[in-house]
């Protein structure tokens, strides 16, 4: 038999195959909660124009909310027969209350109806992620007013540079995830117009009041033009793009933890509830949790670059190409959620080891470009010249195998004979911490400030 909701020009059914490669229930049945709360704005709007009675929409609202409920309850069953979520609804609403159902779809389309169920559900995420983001920069505020002063080596190519603190490598992820709850409150804005009333592409000749839908689905306004409404993902792809970035600077610091907690850096202890052991192995204690962010990573930029090029070849208006976008969406979506809040737990539970991150931190002549700066202030060298004097002093420094601050005065007089022992005073990685004190630098003076402008913000 033909489908009942657009069945009237077929005289038979869609083979099996097709109704497999056509239905989107399995995923958008999601999208329920949207689907009613826009069905019940329409058809509240179509009665207060006099398009549907009173009656009737009683009775359509009734029907809805009691399909809200079976649904909820589980008790509601789908059927890939009825392809999506939007028309599994209106025949249940149709075996509900009779002909009155058939009024629902007036000045509609699936069209608008899945770009606005889609675009409620992307905005609610949306909200989801900027609460989790928030929670997860808390956790690394905390961590970092506890570890203002904690020393640790700074790395660029994973070699050691300078000394900074630990405090201060927490505050750079602030201003990561700060960015990204920035842009997702961004996008939030961006997307906040309601496409219900495109209808197929072209709008209605119906009286309908879209001002009135949009206000009561919570959005500012709606889309100005009922071509693009249709047509129009971009809302997906900025959340799948936003999420992206998120992800990769969850996954930069996922492999910044799983480096962290090698024995051989032994810069952070994780606790046992972000780690795993190994079945072969007892002494081993492995991130399978930081591995597993990073990892997300990999899903999430997929899921941004099958959507975009779903979208790329399109021509307007909707294309049943479109259906792809969910799916995509969904799974970062999921996976997004999940990174963020095992990132916040981990942050949360990780022990610092201060001794380990110190001696770490005084090791490979990491001061060296504090005794460089010393050789411009108070010996009046071009930094090119304290630069090569600097050099040629951790030479001797590796011939001897010693720290900087373990070579005698004799010997570095030497080299240069403007150094005094006074240089001695900047070669330790708290006075190069200390000293650091200009805006955004690693001084646990400047750092507090950071924090302080970070909890000022809502
Ligand atoms: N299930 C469809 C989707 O997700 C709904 C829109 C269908 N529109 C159409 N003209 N066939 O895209």
């Amino acid at each position: 038999s033909s489908n009942q909701m657009w069945g009237g020009r077929f005289a038979s059914g869609p083979a099996s195959i097709m109704e497999e490669i056509n239905a989107s229930i399995g995923f958008d049945k999601k999208l329920y909660a949207q689907d009613i709360r826009g069905s019940i704005a329409h058809a509240t709007m179509l009665a207060q124009q006099g398009i549907i009675s009173a009656e009737d929409k009683d009775k359509i609202v009734h029907g809805l909310n009691t399909i809200l409920s079976e649904i909820e309850a589980g008790a509601f069953e789908f059927s890939r027969r009825l392809e999506d979520i939007h028309m599994n609804i209106e025949a249940r609403l149709a075996a509900l209350i009779g002909p009155a159902a058939g009024r629902l779809h007036t000045a509609r389309s699936r069209n608008d109806q899945v770009a606005l169920d889609f675009r409620l559900w992307v905005k609610e995420e949306l909200q989801k992620a900027d609460a989790a983001l928030t929670a997860l920069i808390a956790a690394f505020l905390d961590r970092a007013e506890e570890h203002a002063e904690t020393v640790m080596p700074g790395f660029t190519h994973l070699q050691t540079a300078q000394p900074v603190t630990f405090g201060h490598h927490c505050m750079a992820y602030v201003e990561m995830f700060g960015r990204d709850r920035a842009r997702v409150r961004h996008a939030i804005e961006h997307m906040d117009e309601s496409p219900i009333g495109a209808a197929a592409l072209a709008g209605t000749g119906f009286p309908i009041d879209r001002h009135m839908t949009a206000r009561a689905l919570g959005f500012r306004e709606p889309t100005r033009n009922s071509i693009d409404t249709v047509s129009d993902r971009d809302f997906a792809l900025e959340f799948l793009a936003i999420a992206a970035i998120a992800a990769t600077h969850l996954s930069r610091l996922a492999e910044e933890i799983v480096i962290w907690s090698t024995p051989q850096f032994g810069f952070i202890r994780l606790s046992d509830a972000f780690s795993t052991g190994s079945s072969i192995m007892p002494q081993k204690k492995n991130p399978d949790a930081a591995e597993l962010v990073r990892a997300k990573t990999g899903r999430v930029n997929g899921s941004l670059i099958a959507l975009l090029t779903v979208m790329k070849g399109l021509p307007l208006a909707y294309s049943k190409d479109m259906q792809e976008d969910k799916e995509q969406v969904f799974d970062a979506a999921e996976s997004l959620e999940l990174a963020i809040a095992a990132m916040t737990g981990m942050v949360r539970d990780l022990t610092v080891r201060a001794d380990r991150m110190k001696s770490a931190a005084g090791s490979g002549y990491s001061t060296a470009t504090d005794l460089a700066d010393w050789l411009v202030r108070e010996a009046g060298l071009p930094f090119r010249d304290a630069h090569h004097v600097t050099g040629r002093v951790v030479a001797l420094a590796e011939e001897k195998e010693c720290d900087l601050a373990d070579l005698p005065l004799g010997e570095l007089q030497a080299i240069h004979s403007a150094i005094t022992d006074k240089v001695f005073g900047v070669l330790t990685v708290e006075a190069s911490v200390a000293s650091r004190t200009s805006f955004g630098g690693t001084a646990p003076s400047e750092v507090r400030k950071q924090i302080a402008w970070w909890r000022a913000r809502d």
